[in-house]
């Protein structure tokens, strides 16, 4: 049961920890889920034929794939007899049971419970793509009313794809889709501006103002509409119209010097300044947030679908306040969660991957250094050994990413892996050097983790002892959810101990 409690990461299923969630408890939700578009489009309408199609990550590959839990899930939803179960017999019934309509059907009882979480003032940002981002829509509409679509942003998140020459026979395929709806019309919105354009500040500020350098322009202030708009009708410096201000207004505003005429008789005009200018309302259209880039940013995490903060924080200062909760079901490696805290918001992560929900709770605690003197909370950690050999049970991958963390390490692999890291769970290092006088020798040396959720033998020992050598480390770590055996801890002793050639002293493993 997971108690909702904002400023908490949650490990679990969205599904199952949402479903443990009050009602109307969160203000902005903004969800990512995963959907692998790089597969072209055949591929993906390709029928399931009980093949495992590749993971998108380690460990939730399958929830696109239709198999015995989709079917499942869909007669869940279809059994409903509503407009969203209806709707999904109709996608099954036109595409068949496949990689797009499992999709679907894995995100139709998510989206009917991020309604129920929403207050009657949230709005839901979903990201996807132009692979599915039609029939998202239409799902969306089904689960929020169409009259709560607000617009459907369309995000440049790449340069232009010069793949012509490569035979490609499409146009560049470079923006994303969000979906944006409102749980009611009573949804929080905060009008956002993006700079003037530079042709604008050319073209239309061209007036500049000598005794000042500022730059202007010329605003009509006749009252559009006239007398039936209720606009005032009087004369003002020899020029009789029907103006947008009232006689009083008008002198206030000549007197200000903002209020000119160019020549006598012609029709005078305020002055708008560049530097008073708040900038364009912002569009459906956003070109201005660059994709995260390879090592030019800091931000980058080496996660393959990591989202840029500036994207997260135009979203959560558009539809949020200061202290509502942000909710993101599919965090990835956090940025709704870091670009929430950054804008005084609270928030909320959902993540079905250890790996996930670790980086978030490191992310939050080196971007925001003293935030959180006891830690992050992370509801669905393990807290006793029978819950976490009750997860090594369940999915021991989950296991050895959750041990790696525990051990402070870093992981490596996983579901997925192939050649390199073979043997290798997770690694860690400590600072190291061959005498305390001797800083120029100062380096990290490596600690090699080696996690085994099911069965183990001595022969697990030996891999590791293998792998330590083959990777210079100094130490290997052995993790096990059982009692080694007398013959597991004689081949650990047969490996011998770690001496450090700071002290000389030898450091023996332990096994608690
Ligand atoms: C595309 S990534 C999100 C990336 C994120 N926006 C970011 O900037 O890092 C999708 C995430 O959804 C998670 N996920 C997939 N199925 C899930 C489920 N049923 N419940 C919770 N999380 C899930 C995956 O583990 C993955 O980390």
């Amino acid at each position: 049961m997971s108690e909702f409690r904002p400023n908490t990461l949650y490990y679990g299923d969205n599904l199952e920890v949402l479903r443990d969630f009050p009602s109307e408890c969160v203000d902005l939700v903004y969800l990512d889920p995963p959907f692998n578009s790089n597969r072209s489009y055949n591929v993906l309408f390709k029928e399931a034929k009980g093949t495992e199609a590749e993971a998108q990550i380690e460990a939730f590959g399958d929830t696109w794939t239709w198999g015995q839990h989709t079917s499942e899930v869909y007669d869940g939803v279809v059994s409903r007899g509503d407009d969203v179960g209806r709707l999904l017999q109709a996608f099954v019934a036109a595409l068949g049971r496949n990689d797009v309509t499992a999709y679907l059907t894995m995100m139709a009882p998510r989206l009917v419970e991020l309604r129920r979480v929403m207050k009657p003032t949230a709005s839901i940002y979903l990201h996807c793509d132009p692979t599915a981002s039609h029939y998202l829509k239409v799902l969306m509409d089904a689960v929020f009313g169409p009259q709560n679509y607000v617009n459907e942003i369309v995000w440049k998140r790449s340069d232009a794809h010069s793949d012509a020459g490569q035979g490609a026979k499409h146009l560049g395929r470079i923006h994303d889709s969000l979906l944006y709806y409102r749980r009611s019309p009573a949804a929080v919105f905060n009008v956002q501006y993006t700079p003037l354009p530079e042709s604008t500040i050319t073209n239309w500020y061209k007036h500049v103002e000598p005794e000042t350098g500022r730059r202007y322009n010329l605003g009509d202030i006749t009252g559009p509409g006239g007398a039936a708009k209720g606009n005032p009708q009087y004369e003002f410096l020899g020029v009789t119209r029907y103006w947008r201000y009232s006689r009083e207004r008008m002198q206030e505003l000549y007197e200000q010097g903002r209020v000119v005429q160019r020549r006598p008789g012609s029709v005078p005009a305020i002055k708008r300044y560049l530097d008073e200018s708040r900038g364009v309302a912002l569009q459906d259209v956003w070109t201005d947030i660059e994709m995260l880039r390879g090592l030019r940013t800091g931000e980058r995490l080496g996660y393959p679908t990591q989202k840029p903060e500036a994207l997260l924080e135009r979203i959560i200062a558009t539809s949020s306040n200061e202290g509502d909760v942000v909710l993101d079901p599919f965090c990835g490696c956090g940025t709704a969660t870091v670009a929430a805290h950054r804008l005084k918001r609270q928030w909320v992560g959902i993540d079905i991957t250890y790996l996930a929900v670790d980086l978030m709770r490191r992310r939050l605690i080196d971007t925001f250094p003293g935030d959180f003197p006891d830690g992050v909370h992370v509801d669905g950690d393990p807290a006793d050994e029978a819950a976490a050999l009750a997860l090594a049970e369940r999915d021991k991958y989950q296991f050895q990413y959750w041990a790696v963390a525990k051990l402070g390490g870093t992981a490596r692999g996983g579901e997925n892996r192939k050649g390199m890291d073979r043997g290798i769970d997770g690694v860690t290092t400590f600072p190291e050097q061959d005498g305390p006088d001797q800083p120029d020798t100062r380096r990290f040396a490596q600690v090699i983790i080696s996690v085994k959720g099911g069965g183990t033998g001595p022969k697990d020992v030996r891999d590791l002892h293998g792998t330590v050598e083959r990777e210079k480390a100094a130490i290997g770590v052995l993790v096990i959810a059982s009692e080694p055996t007398r013959e597991m801890r004689r081949e650990a002793a047969a490996a011998g101990l770690y001496t450090s050639p700071w002290d000389g002293k030898t450091y023996a493993a332990s096994n608690s």
